[in-house]
């Protein structure tokens, strides 16, 4: 390249790192957080988001059409439009404009987008184009993991991304961006059709937005992979990530490429999950949503095999269902969920693996869903390691051995009101069987036959090293030793051995249930209730910010602000609310309060009502 080829392939890098810093810092990012700031309910959010995935893939389109952004003038007016859309971000105080605003930076995201990634074969050729693609993609992701920018206030974030399609709109080369002449044949082999392209990186979006939400949401994740110091490091590895992905693309590795996208991706969700392996998932990571980030970049134009005319329609259909319908279906799967199921990982896979397999010849295509499959099955049993059961033998010991059966039984009488509280009787066998016997004859303390459906591993944990702080002047001596020698991990294991089984009973029970008292109207004093048994986990002012809170997987909700995923706005929302406080959230970090009276639960109920600020 001479050195004005070597200039523009810098513009257009810049032009590629500006269009994705816009995209990852303010559609992605700042934009929800506004949102979320001024009060917008959850249904609204999801509103905002879909309008402009709606103006995203509409943008995509009439760029395809080529009625939009598809020559250099328009391209640059687009950009600019939309850097002023963002900068109405922080005015518009409204739904209407909001919403305005979402569509039309959708809108205009979309198009030029979908513009880039079509214009990059006439501006470059195909000599090192994906080389220039992957420094822009890496550029991009670099700058918006940079401290001063990921962590900046939103209405900040959002100058920073008005600077960036701004800058953007400069960097456009002046260049034709349709250049026929640029168009060499790919090899066989090193294409991909569009199915396959669109299969793969569908499934790759997916798993990536879904494990992103869950790290993000989850104290424990997220101190381990995105907190303080540790973002320099994501910047470095995203950047190299990227450049190393357009190295590779340039020497034709498109297939390759996505099958390694998939491995640090599956490797990096399953490490963050393992108390030991977080660094390493957090960085693998990066490094993965790099490679396929740049793929995803290149392939309309550069590795999609077909004739440059069609480019622009390759790329609006994949951005599309890749990348507006992917991502906002991997969030809206896992809001419930604080961790990343291994089956969804290993759909992920079977997809890229078809995708990546087709086009071989029979005998490959069996070999690759064949070691697929193998992997699956792999995975699947090391999921539930032998250890389990040895933990959990070993755990029913420590049960024994610290007389836990003085005060408790492990026997939930059938047909009686213990269901409510404790969970399902047992199934013949299931008491009796156990050696020795632990059904106990006193019951001080609450039944832990189920004990694992209502309470979660990390609030047991906090339970036996300080059994007041959930219940003042408790009996119940501290297990603190328990926790210095691995012995509380094992009770535990114990006590939640096959909880999960129990937990569609229990959501269930908890949604015939009724409080006995009437509702609207309680004798206790729910201020006074919501101090002594929520304020430790839900801060005083019910803001979320309990001395718990960063304790517990997921954040306590936030009772003033929301957002509410299980008691918002609706019908019976009273009686709602006093189930959730009565049963906690089954499966997850709430806890129920089985022992207080229906009288108590109601006025809680209301309490909590009363302190949102909408
Ligand atoms: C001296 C009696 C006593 C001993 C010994 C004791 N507990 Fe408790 N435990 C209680 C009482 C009373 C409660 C109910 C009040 C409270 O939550 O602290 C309780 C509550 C609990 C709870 C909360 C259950 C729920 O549904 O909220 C768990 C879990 C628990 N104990 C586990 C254990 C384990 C495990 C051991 C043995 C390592 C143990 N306890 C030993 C008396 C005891
Ligand atoms: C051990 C900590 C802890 C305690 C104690 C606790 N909560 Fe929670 N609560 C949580 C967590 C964590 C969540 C979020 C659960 C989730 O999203 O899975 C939550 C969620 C909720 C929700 C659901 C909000 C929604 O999403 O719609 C309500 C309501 C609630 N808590 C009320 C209470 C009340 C009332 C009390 C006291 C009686 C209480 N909580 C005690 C941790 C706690």
């Amino acid at each position: 390249m001479n050195w004005r080829g070597s200039l523009v392939a810098w513009r257009v890098a810049g032009l590629v790192a500006a269009v994705f810093g816009h995209f990852l810092i303010f559609a992605q990012f700042s934009w929800i957080e506004i949102l979320r700031d001024r009060g917008m309910s959850d249904g609204v959010l999801r509103l905002m988001l879909a309008l402009m995935a709606v103006g995203g893939i509409a943008g995509g389109v009439l760029a395809a059409l080529r009625v939009l952004g598809r020559r250099t003038l328009e391209l640059r007016l687009v950009l600019a439009g939309t850097g002023v859309l963002t900068i109405g971000a922080g005015l518009a105080t409204g739904p209407v404009a909001a919403g305005l605003v979402s569509l039309g930076c959708g809108l205009g995201i979309g198009a030029a987008t979908v513009a880039t990634a079509s214009g990059v074969a006439g501006w470059l050729g195909r000599k090192r184009a994906c080389l220039v693609v992957g420094t822009g993609s890496g550029l991009g992701y670099a700058v918006c993991n940079v401290p001063a920018v990921f962590t900046a206030a939103p209405a900040m974030q959002v100058l920073f991304g008005a600077g960036f399609v701004w800058l953007a709109a400069v960097l456009v080369p002046g260049r034709t961006m349709e250049n026929p002449a640029d168009r060499l044949p790919l090899p066989a082999g090193r294409s991909l059709g569009i199915v396959a392209a669109v299969l793969a990186m569908t499934a790759l979006v997916w798993l990536d937005s879904a494990a992103f939400f869950i790290i993000q949401h989850t104290a424990q994740l997220k101190a381990g992979t995105w907190g303080g110091g540790m973002l320099w490091r994501n910047a470095g590895l995203h950047l190299a990530g990227a450049v190393l992905a357009g190295w590779w693309l340039d020497r034709g590795g498109l297939r390759g490429l996505l099958g390694l996208a998939f491995l640090l991706l599956g490797a990096a969700a399953w490490l963050v999950q393992q108390d030991d392996g977080r660094v390493a998932g957090a960085c693998l990571y990066p490094v993965a949503v790099s490679l396929y980030s740049t793929a995803l970049v290149c392939w309309p134009a550069l590795l999609a095999g077909g004739g440059l005319r069609r480019s622009g329609w390759r790329a609006a259909v994949l951005f599309a269902i890749a990348g507006w319908i992917g991502s906002a279906n991997g969030i809206g799967m896992v809001t419930q969920l604080d961790r990343i199921p291994m089956a969804f990982v290993m759909a992920a896979g079977v997809a890229v693996a078809l995708a990546v397999a087709a086009g071989w010849r029979g005998r490959m295509r069996v070999a690759v869903l064949a070691g697929v499959a193998l992997l699956a099955i792999g995975v699947e049993a090391a999921r539930r390691p032998a250890a389990d059961a040895a933990a959990v033998d070993r755990g029913r010991a420590v049960y024994v051995a610290e007389g836990c059966i003085h005060c408790h039984s492990r026997y939930v009488r059938p047909a009686s009101p213990d269901l409510d509280a404790w969970g399902p009787p047992a199934e013949p066998g299931e008491v009796i069987g156990e050696r020795p016997v632990l059904i106990g004859n006193r019951r001080q303390g609450p039944d832990l036959l189920r004990v694992g459906a209502r309470r979660s591993a990390s609030w047991l944990k906090l339970k036996l090293e300080d059994p007041a702080r959930f219940a003042a002047g408790t009996p119940m001596p501290s297990f603190a030793h328990l926790l210095k020698d691995g012995r509380a991990d094992d009770l535990i294991a114990y006590l939640q051995a096959g909880a999960a089984d129990s937990l569609a009973w229990r959501l269930q029970r908890m949604n015939g249930w009724r409080p006995q008292a009437e509702e609207g109207h309680s004798s206790k004093n729910g201020d006074g209730l919501f101090r002594r048994h929520c304020a430790i986990c839900h801060g005083p002012e019910g803001r979320g910010d309990g001395v718990l809170a960063g304790r517990l997987l997921r954040e306590p909700a936030n009772l003033v602000a929301g957002p509410f995923t299980w008691t918002g706005k609706g019908a019976e929302l009273e009686l709602r609310t006093a189930r959730v406080v009565k049963f906690g959230i089954p499966g997850g970090e709430m806890p129920g309060h089985e022992v207080l009276g229906d009288d108590a639960v109601l006025a809680l109920a209301r309490y909590v009502i009363g302190l949102r600020s909408r």
